[in-house]
Parts: C-alpha cells; structure tokens; sequence
C-alpha cells in the first residue's frame, strides 16, 4: 500500500495520468495538479476552508442557466480570461486589440441589414449611430465579414438577463454583413457602465472583498472573416467613470472611442435623425490566421 508525504503525492498523481493518449491534456492535468497541490501547500488550506471553496463551486454551477454563465463570470472577474487572452494574442502586428468574449453572447446573431434600428421597443436610451469598416493589416478592405453586435441597454441590462427575452426574443443585438467596401452600419442606443450581475455567489464575492462591480460603457463586436483571426473585442465609451477599474480588467487604451455628439437631422446614411444623436467610428483591423469563433457554452434555444 503507497504512502505519501506531501510532495512525493503530488509526483504521484502526475504519474497517474502517465497513459493519457493526447499530450496536450496530459500536459494540462498535470500543471493543473502542480499548481492546485502547490496552492495547498503554499496556504496550508484548512479542511474547512477546502470544503468553503467546494460549496462556494458548486453553487457558481448551480446558477448556470441556458441564459446565464456564472462560470465565465467568475473567469472574468479573477482576471483569467484576460490572461487567456493575453497570452493568445501576444504578436498583434497593428490588429485591433481583442478583450473578454463575456456571459451575454449567446451565439450567432440574427442577420441584419444595415441601418437596422437594434433598440428595444419603447426604450427611453439616447440614439446612436455606429459606423465600422473591417480590414486586413494593409487597409484592405474586408467584405462578407459577418460581424456579431451585442450590448447592455440604457439601465445595463442586457436583453438576454430580462425574463421575457426566450419569447421576446433579442435586441441590442444582431448580425451585420459586411459590403464590397469592408463596411457596415447600425442604429442603437447609448450604451452605459453597469454592473455585472451580483445576485450568484461571483457577485456577492465580489461585495463582500469590497470590490465594486461595475464594467464601463462599451458595445461587443465579434468579427469572424475566413482566413483572419477571429475577433473578439469591445469599443468603450471615452469618458465613462469605470474605464481605469473595470471589474473584468478587459479595457485597453486603443479600444476607447470618442463619441461625437449631434444635433443635426440627418445622419450618416442620409436618413432624418428625429433628435439629438451620438456617433461611434470605429475601424477593425484583421490579422491573417485562422480559428473557430467562439460558441456560447449554452445556446439559448436549449431552454425553448
Ligand atoms: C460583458 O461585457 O458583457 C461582461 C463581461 C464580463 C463579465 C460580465 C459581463
Ligand atoms: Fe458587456
């Protein structure tokens, strides 16, 4: 019967996973276990404490809905899928920078053609117009790209955490093409700093280490054109107060737009603007490469 100390375990459990036919698993487990014994080791975790985290896991699971994705929240506020990211994206050769994919993607978007109006019926937000163009690192323009939008609305909620989104179906949010000239265009709403949700056991965490919970301004593009690196990114909003502490730590320089405010009647595409409005620009530059779009872990068609 083997005994252990407590490194001879640790070499012990790596040896258990000696048969593993992909080595990139293999490597996986075995760094995960080093670096879980060593935590142990390093805290001197009480038994306690160990069965606090378990129960702390198993509720961060139990709150996963076909909607809702504690998990990755809980990545994105220990500042693990910024890591993951960071260490995905270290060459960048003038590509737009990319950042958190976040909870609220819930896959391929319904496409739309361009100028669509994406905000909810009734809203009280203040109208945007968002004009983009899609390159390669040369300025070639990209066209066909299809380009996912997504964002929170005027109270910072996103369509998909109101109760009626399964039989309302979608806003703030949809799919632009883009044209010969790499570009596409869309109307929406002014989009604000919010919290992210704080009614799971990654929110109350977050209250009760006295962090505050708050992602600054910002509308998601996912930009997936053949031949080019997928591109996960945001556009921030200049000026928001969160931008220096955003609680995912996903805000780089480079993605913050100035927004340029209106009051003339026509906007861009030619079409009368009925009041005030705010303009977003942004251009996305690809880099060459290849890779599947992420898929959200839960299509919200699962729960129809
Ligand atoms: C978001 O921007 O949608 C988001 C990202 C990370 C955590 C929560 C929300
Ligand atoms: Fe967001």
């Amino acid at each position: 019967m083997p005994q252990f100390n407590d490194t001879e375990l640790t070499e012990a459990v790596i040896r258990s996973f000696e048969e593993t036919p992909n080595p990139r698993v293999k490597f996986l487990l075995e760094e995960l276990v080093k670096s879980m014994h060593d935590f142990v080791r390093k805290t001197d975790l009480t038994l306690d404490e160990w069965m606090y985290a378990i129960d702390f896991l198993t509720r961060v699971g139990q709150k996963c809905t076909p909607t809702r994705q504690e998990f990755i929240l809980l990545s994105d506020v220990f500042g693990v899928s910024m890591l993951v990211d960071a260490v995905n994206h270290r060459e960048r050769e003038g590509a737009t920078e990319t950042t958190v994919l976040g909870p609220f993607y819930v896959g391929e978007h319904k496409q739309m053609p361009h100028g669509t109006d994406v905000s909810p019926p009734g809203h009280t937000g203040e109208r945007m117009f968002v004009q983009s163009r899609v390159t390669d690192l040369k300025g070639k323009p990209l066209a066909n790209v299809p380009v996912d939008i997504w964002h929170a609305d005027d109270d910072g909620y996103y369509d998909s955490q109101r109760p009626g989104y399964l039989t309302e179906g979608p806003s703030l949010r949809a799919r632009f093409v883009t044209d010969a000239d790499g570009r596409f265009f869309f109307r929406t709403i002014l989009p604000c700093s919010y919290p992210i949700p704080t009614d799971g056991p990654v929110g109350q965490m977050i209250i009760e280490t006295r962090r505050h919970p708050m992602r600054p301004a910002h509308v998601h593009f996912l930009v997936n054109a053949p031949g080019y690196e997928p591109l996960i990114t945001h556009v921030f909003i200049e000026g928001d107060k969160y931008l220096d502490s955003d609680v995912v730590f996903g805000v780089k320089d480079e993605l913050i737009s100035k927004i340029e405010h209106h009051i003339d009647g026509v906007m861009p595409d030619g079409k009368p603007a009925k009041g005030p409005w705010h303009l977003m620009t942004y251009e996305f530059h690809l880099r060459p490469g290849a890779g599947a779009a992420p898929k959200p872990m839960m299509a919200a068609t699962e729960a129809a």
